[in-house]
């Protein structure tokens, strides 16, 4: 138990070096934004379908798994080949718990004919080009989210200090990013809230699709 716990570990942090700017995190996240993230699943009388975007190695995936039971669906997406290896040996569909489904798989390749109740990402949107982000958010917000679901995804407090530390070319694709971002918080962002106890302090936003 605890070597396979040490081997994800160590999965996590030769792919962080590795891919670093697909994986965009050199640890991956806490409990306590976990659990936030999370927060939006809450079991009612009809099963619920979940999204997980950029799964990593699970350390989102335990606090939806928790929310979760019998009858509900969890779909993890993951781009990397060896952290979806790991998603498999971790997740799998359990007696008592929701039925998993791992898929190797760029975000943008979603298949469109299935709808979530609630999409969670921790996707390094920072690091991607602007017009992919507006295309994440627009399939997010107005394909793959049922009407009144919630998107909850999670960025960096003081991310904006990252643009201070690079070159001009990747200055303005940054605020290109933050301003998409923004643009898209404006328009759906039902709350956020302020995480301090993640190694950088953490906001977890909360967007919805409306009905
Ligand atoms: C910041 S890490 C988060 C990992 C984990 N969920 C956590 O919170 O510790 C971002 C994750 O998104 C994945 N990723 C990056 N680009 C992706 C894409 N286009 N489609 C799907 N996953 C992607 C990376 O491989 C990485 O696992």
């Amino acid at each position: 138990m605890v070597t396979k716990f040490l081997r994800n570990r160590l999965v996590f942090y030769r792919e962080a070096f590795r891919q670093s700017q697909e994986v965009g995190a050199f640890t991956h996240t806490s409990k306590a934004v976990a659990d936030a993230i999370a927060e939006p699943i809450v079991r009612g009388d009809r099963p619920l379908r979940v999204l997980e975007v950029g799964a990593g190695t699970g350390a989102l995936t335990r606090s939806i798994v928790r929310r979760l039971g019998p009858g509900d669906q969890l779909d993890l997406i993951e781009i990397n080949p060896e952290f979806v290896h790991v998603l498999q040996e971790q997740f799998g569909t359990r007696p008592g718990g929701p039925e998993v489904r791992v898929d190797q798989r760029d975000v943008e390749l979603l298949p469109r004919d299935e709808q979530y109740d609630v999409i969670v990402s921790s996707l390094p949107l920072l690091n991607f080009p602007p017009e992919k982000v507006r295309r994440v958010f627009e399939l997010f917000l107005t394909e793959l989210l049922k009407p009144g679901g919630t998107l909850s995804y999670y960025d960096y407090w003081a991310k904006e200090l990252r643009t201070f530390v690079v070159g001009p070319r990747e200055r303005r694709r940054m605020k290109e990013v933050l301003r998409i971002t923004k643009e898209f918080r404006q328009r759906y962002e039902v709350k956020d809230r302020l995480i301090p106890w993640n190694l950088t302090p953490a906001l977890v936003h909360y967007l919805r699709r409306p009905v």
